[in-house]
This record gives structure tokens, sequence and C-alpha cells, in this order.
């Protein structure tokens, strides 16, 4: 009996340990691609695009985004815009994340029906083209590319947002009773072969705004932390958030808050 659980226990040492290193080395495998995939980019092209679209006058308005959208750095900058938000816009009066002050500016600025955005915001599996808004916030996003993570954490309704997010990932529901932190608040947690981010450490934090918006190999199409969200809830089994809403805005808060002072490399490469 005795010598019948050493060995039991002796399989099960090996079994864990070459399945640890089989996930070690897809990693590195993964790793090594991504960082050449990352030379060149396809989310470039995506930035270009954006780019354009960020120019051109367009909307009811004919009016572009360049001549009327101020993402917190003055109307029409995009330097530095992305690592500092979320931020509080006084003339919507909320924290917005840059996706939605973009809509906002969309809508508001360009008179563009928010519905019709929200139809189809995120880039699926059999569209050949993104969705303006993702091209867009590609774009934007390139503009504080090698910039360092500076929410503004100082200001009392960003701070509000922060805590409210961080409430939020440690909220618990649905069927299984899970929160964010079930799956993301801990160290060195995994999913079949997926590392999952430890969201509220920094390196953690870092890894969950690291590379978003980004081009996913898997599908190969471009998607934001907006979408990242609303797939993360699809994981939790939540009802999906309505897009471009304050609490995904808040959840982007959190991860940001925490990834503060660390260096944002520009749109990335996922998996
Ligand atoms: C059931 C487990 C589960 C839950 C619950 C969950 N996630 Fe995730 N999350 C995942 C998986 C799996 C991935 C994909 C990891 C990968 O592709 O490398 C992921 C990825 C992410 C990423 C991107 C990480 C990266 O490397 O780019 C972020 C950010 C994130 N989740 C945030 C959240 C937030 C916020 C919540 C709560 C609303 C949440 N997740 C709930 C499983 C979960």
């Amino acid at each position: 009996m005795k010598k019948r659980i050493v060995l039991l226990a002796a399989v099960a040492v090996a079994w864990t340990g070459s399945a640890s290193a089989q996930t070690k080395d897809a990693n590195a495998e993964f790793e090594k691609f991504r960082a050449e995939m990352e030379e060149s980019n396809p989310a470039e092209l995506f930035e270009v695009k954006g780019e354009e679209l960020w120019k051109a006058k367009r909307g009811p308005k004919k009016v572009s985004l360049a001549d009327s959208c101020d993402l917190g750095q003055g109307v029409g900058k995009i330097e530095g815009a992305y690592v500092k938000a979320p931020r509080y816009f006084a003339d919507a009066d909320a924290v917005m994340d840059i996706e939605r002050r973009i809509v906002w500016c969309m809508t508001e600025k360009q008179g563009f029906k928010f519905e019709d955005i929200a139809k189809k915001p995120f880039q699926g599996a059999n569209d050949n083209n993104a969705p303006d808004i993702t091209n867009l916030v590609t774009y934007v996003a390139s503009g504080s590319r090698n910039m360092e993570f500076d929410m503004p954490m100082h200001d009392a309704k960003v701070r509000d947002a922060f805590e409210t997010g961080k409430a939020m990932a440690a909220y618990r529901a649905g069927p299984y009773d899970f929160s964010c932190n079930t799956c993301h608040g801990a160290d060195g947690k995994r999913i079949r072969m997926q590392n999952l981010p430890n969201l509220s450490s920094p390196e953690g934090a870092l890894r969950g705004v690291l590379g978003w918006p980004g081009y996913r190999m898997t599908g190969g199409v471009m998607l934001t932390s907006q979408w990242r969200m609303n797939d993360c809830f699809r994981q939790q089994r939540f009802p999906e958030p309505k897009y471009a809403s304050q609490a995904v805005t808040n959840l982007i808060a959190y991860m940001t808050g925490n990834a503060n002072g660390q260096m944002y490399k520009g749109p990335g490469i996922k998996r």
C-alpha cells in the first residue's frame, strides 16, 4: 500500500513537472515569436488608417477630430493622451478612458449616433476591417509609445473611478460566483496555456494594459482594451457591459493606476 502511494506521488510529481515545463516552453516560444512580430507589427496598418480618420472631416457635422476633439492634452493633440487616461473631462462631467472619450467626440463633435457606433464596436473574426473606432484608438495609443503611464491619481474623481474599479474586480457574482480576482487576483494563475496576470500587482497590472490595443494573432484582428474587458465579463459569466460604459472605464482606471510610472510600449501583439 505504502509503496503504491509513493509510486503515485512520484508519477504525480513527474506529470506536473513535465506539464509546467511544457507550458514554459510554449510561453518561451510565443515570446520569441511575439518579439519577432513586434518588429513589423500589423498594428501599424491600423494606426495609419486611424490617422486618416482622425484628420478627415466626417460625420453629419463634417468636422475632423483633429480640429475638435480634446483628449485631455489640448484639441487635436494625441501625444501622451493614452497614458494620461482615464481622466476627468469637465465638458462631459465624467471620467473616461480613451476609447470612450473618442466615442464621445464622435457623437458630440461630429454628430455620429452612439447607437450606430455601438452596433459593432469590435472587429469580429470574419471581418476584413476593424471598425473606425478601433483604428482611431490605435492611432491615439501610438502617440504614447515609450511614455510612462501617468493617470492623474491626484484628481479625486479619477481616484474614485480607480477605487470603484478595485471594488468591481473583487465583486463576486454570476452562476460560478467568479470575480475578476478569481482568475486575476494572485500570482501564477493560468488557464490552459495562458498565464493570467495578477492585476492587483504593478507587474500584473502592467501586463493587463500593455500591448492594448493589440493585434491578436488568433483570428488576425485588432482589438482594444474595451474588447478585452467585454471578453473577460463573458469569461466571468457576467452579462456583457454596455459599450463604452462607466463600468469598463473604472476597471481600466484600476489597472492603469496600478501600472502608473511604468513604460507603455504602444499598440502591441497578442496571442
Ligand atoms: C474565468 C477566468 C477569468 C475571469 C473571471 C476574468 N478573466 Fe481576464 N482573462 C482570462 C483569460 C483566460 C485571459 C486571456 C489570457 C491570454 O490570452 O493570455 C484574460 C485576459 C485578461 C486581460 C489581458 C491580459 C494580457 O496579457 O493582455 C485583462 C486586462 C483581464 N483579463 C482583465 C480582467 C478583468 C478586469 C476581469 C473582471 C471583469 C477579468 N479579467 C475576469 C480569464 C479571466
